[in-house]
Formats: structure tokens, sequence, C-alpha cells
């Protein structure tokens, strides 16, 4: 493609065309004269969005080996445990005071990151409209949506609800929402905002094409939420409706405990900045992030990135030495944010190698079986090197982390649903209600509880009648 000739066809992008030709990514023209003219203002409009000199920075730091961002050894974090006796359970049912008055002043909003393409799900539209309850088939937007109802409706109070999305998915999950009434929650308390862009890169730096006019794009990490939030006007949104914290969550785990008041009291108890609820690994290969301190303050090693004597090291007891798996969960005070922002610089951004169909050099679409490509994201977690003071609070996974990651196997929506029917298995059991399980322990039936049925296991307890008889099936 000639140089002048585009630039007099569109004097406008005068400046963009020199950027791409400055950065020597002027394949994306290959195609130029087989597309139309609204198809190339698209790929002009799209290369305008593009920072090449970023993207050429970071494909060359992508070969510096590791991104882990501090270096320095590894320390296993302090955990508030699970509460094992009375003094414990005491002190959390402290903390949940503390928690239930902020829920009760309307300090709490609810954050979900929704913005990841699911790549390894593999499913039709974004993860949160997955149908996941066992027997209504609610998905899992709805159960977040009625947890945040019911937790309202408990507490007397409003929750907040932001949901980031990217470009690939906003529509989606908005037309969602609408076609869905909200489920049953205020549209104006429901708020999406999209996350930043960027090309992904073969491996020699190139720009990658999935058409002849599309430059392939995807979404700059879940880290993106920090520039997001205050570009997008979130945090002013929230300082204006009195938000003191964020409940941060993904969207995939179907067991989450929305907004939970001990977390959330523990939190504010220890005026902390950033808080991670933990499960315990289930084997030290588990695709989880294991919280850490390094040089004393907390950190989040992703697991692409933990070394092997890392991942294995153990205890003397033969427990795992790093065994705080993240799961994703935090709270982030809205006061601690602002300072990030003054502060002013960025997180650092992760290269990972993946597969992406893109167009060979004869425009022909490849979907490649190995990989081909590298995609950069930040990560949320690593704002933690920002953080003087986190709370580290261990939950049980079997009551909060069921993911859903996979189409099948571990991970899947197959234990999704197991796992919620397990959950309403185990609070029915304590209700004094009789349940089956099989020789794995998974409830023999199917059981499901609406959050607006019940929330926790003793408000199921006060609700149930203890004579019921499970058949096999029971909606609530
Ligand atoms: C993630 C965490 C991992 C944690 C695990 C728990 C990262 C990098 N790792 O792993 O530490 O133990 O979950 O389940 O997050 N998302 C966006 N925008 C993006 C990318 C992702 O909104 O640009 C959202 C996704 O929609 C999803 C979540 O972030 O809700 C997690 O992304 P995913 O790629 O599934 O992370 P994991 O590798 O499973």
């Amino acid at each position: 493609m000639n140089r002048k000739a585009l630039i007099k066809e569109y004097p406008d992008y005068n400046k963009y065309v020199d950027n791409i030709f400055e950065a020597g990514q002027t394949h994306v023209f290959k195609w130029w004269n087989d597309i139309s003219p609204p198809e190339k203002k698209r790929l002009l409009e799209q290369i305008a969005s593009i920072n090449f000199q970023f993207v050429r920075k970071l494909f060359n730091d992508s070969f510096k080996k590791t991104t882990q961002t501090t270096k320095g050894s590894l320390v296993p974090p302090q955990i508030i445990t699970i509460p094992k006796n009375t003094s414990e359970k005491d002190v959390a049912q402290k903390a949940r005071q503390i928690g239930e008055d902020a829920l009760r002043k309307g300090e709490i909003a609810v954050l979900t990151v929704a913005g990841g393409h699911g790549t390894r799900l593999g499913a039709d539209g974004p993860k949160g409209t997955l149908p996941i309850a066992p027997i209504s088939s609610k998905s899992i937007f709805q159960l977040h949506a009625e947890k945040i109802r019911a937790t309202q409706q408990k507490y007397q109070t409003c929750i907040p609800w932001y949901i980031m999305t990217s470009e690939t998915n906003d529509l989606v999950t908005q037309t969602f929402f609408q076609t869905n009434q909200f489920f049953g929650l205020d549209p104006r308390q429901v708020c999406f905002f999209t996350q930043g862009m960027l090309p992904a890169v073969d491996f020699q730096g190139n720009l990658l094409m999935d058409s002849k006019s599309n430059i392939v794009m995807s979404p700059n990490g879940h880290g993106g939420t920090i520039i997001a939030l205050k570009e997008k006007g979130i945090l002013e949104d929230m300082e204006r409706r009195g938000i003191k914290i964020i409940f941060y969550h993904q969207v995939d785990n179907v067991l989450i405990k929305i907004v939970d008041p001990v977390f959330i009291g523990y939190h504010l108890r220890d005026r902390a900045e950033m808080s991670l609820k933990v499960v315990k690994k289930c084997r030290p290969e588990e695709k989880v992030g294991v919280v850490v301190c390094i040089n004393g303050s907390l950190h989040i090693v992703e697991y692409s990135e933990l070394s092997r004597d890392e991942m294995y090291a153990r205890n003397e007891n033969g427990t795992l030495k790093y065994n705080a798996g993240s799961i994703a969960v935090h709270i982030i005070s809205i006061d601690f944010l602002e300072k990030v922002h003054q502060k002013g610089e960025g997180l650092p951004y992760h290269a990972a190698v993946k597969k992406v169909s893109c167009l060979d050099g004869n425009g022909n679409i490849i979907n490649p079986e190995k990989n081909n490509a590298i995609k950069f994201e930040s990560f949320i977690f690593d704002v933690l090197k920002y953080v003087k003071k986190g709370v580290v609070m261990e939950v049980l996974r079997e009551d909060e982390f069921s993911p859903v990651k996979n189409m099948e196997g571990e991970n899947s929506p197959a234990t999704a649903r197991q796992d919620l029917i397990n959950l309403f298995g185990r609070w029915l059991r304590s209700a004094g209600i009789s349940i089956p399980t099989d020789s794995q322990g998974n409830v023999v039936g199917l059981i499901e509880i609406s959050p607006c049925f019940a929330l926790e296991e003793e408000e199921l307890k006060s609700k149930i009648d203890k004579h019921l008889q499970f058949n096999g099936n029971l909606h609530l």
C-alpha cells in the first residue's frame, strides 16, 4: 500500500497512517483493495486506537522471561483461618456485625469482571449468560443478581452493581440484562463499563488479522479495571453514591458469597486497603494464583508464573508450602484506588502465548493447532504492590469456590451444578433433613434454593419445614 495515496484518500488519518508505517505493520493493508469503504474506515479507526510503540515495548518485554513484579523469596502470608473454636467464632461474629453495619449504610458496591473471552470454555456468548442453576437453569448473572437483591432486602439497603465487559461482549451482555428486566434489580443500580483492548501479535511481533479489514484485538486483562474505573468515571459515580469499598469478583464463580459481611468486617476492622479470599489448593498444579508475601508485602503469583520448586515446596509436616489459592474475590477501598491513580504508574503486562484464529498470507482463515500468538494482559492483583495493609481470609472451597472455566471435566458447568446441589444439600442436612449422597459424597437428586429464599444456611434453617421429606427433587 502506498503511504501517500492512503493519506490522500483519508487525510484525517494522516498521523495514524504515519504511525503504522513507522511501526512496520503495513501488512494490515494487504487486502486494502478488496475491502469496502466502510471497512476501510473501520480498519483506520482500529489503527487509530492502537499505540504501536507501546505494543512493540510489550512484545520486546515478553522475551524477558518472568513478569513476576517483585523479586525476592516467597513467604506464606498471615491468614485468618476458618474459625475452629468458640472464641474464633466470636471474632468472626464481631467482624460480621461490622460488615453488616457497612451494608446497612450503603457503603458497598459490587464489581463483577466479565470482560474475558472465556476461550477455554468455548461457549457462545458471555460466561455470565450460561444457564447454570440445577433445576431452573437460571444463568450465572441471574444467580448473582438474586444474591444482590436478597442482600438488599435483608439489610434494607441499595448495592450498586458495576459490571466490566469488553468491546466484544458488551452489547450482548447489556441486551441479556435488558431482555431479562435486570432480574428484578433497578436498572439504575446496574452500570456497565468496558475495559481497554490490545492487539494480539505473532511471534515476530506482527499484528494478526482475522478478516481482511480487522486486526485481532483482545481485552487488556482485568487489570484494565483500574484504568477503566477512573477513565469511565466509575470511581466518581461510586463516590457520589457514598460507596467506600468495592466487593470485586470474577463472573465465573457460582458459589460466590457476594458482599460477605464477615469478609467486609475484617477488611474494615483492620483498615485494610485490599483484602483477599483464599482456599487451600487442592493439588500443587491447580490453576489458581497463590497468595504470598514478598519482602513483607502481599502478592499473588499467578499459577503460570510459579516456579516448579515453589509449586511443589512442602512444609515439614508434608503440607504444601504455598497453599493459599486465590479465588479472585477481593475487597478494595476506594481511597486506596484514588491513591493508586495519583501515583500514575501503570500495572505490568503479562504475556500469554495462545492459539488465535487469523488469516494466512493468502487471506484464508486458519485455526491453528499450536500456539501462534501472544496476548498481553494486566492483572488486577498486581495493584497489591501498593498495599500497605491487606487481609487474607481463608474460606471453604466447597462453600465458596466453584468456577466455570472449561466446557467439560474439572471446573465445568456440570461440576458447578453439582457443587451448588451439594451446598444446598449440606444446608438442608444441617436443618435436620435427610439428604442421600453417593460414594463420592455427591447428593443423589436435584436441589435448588433460590438466593431469594435463603442466602445462607442459618436463613434456610429458620424458614424450612423441619418435617420435609426429600424425594430427589427440591426447588425452593
Ligand atoms: C483467574 C486468576 C487466578 C485465580 C482464578 C480463580 C487471573 C490472571 N488469574 O485465573 O489467580 O486463582 O482466576 O478462579 O485472573 N477477565 C476480564 N477481562 C480480561 C480478562 C479476564 O474481565 O481481560 C475476567 C474474566 O471474564 C473472568 C476473570 O477475569 O471473570 C478470570 O479470567 P480467567 O482467564 O478465567 O482467569 P484464570 O486463568 O481462570
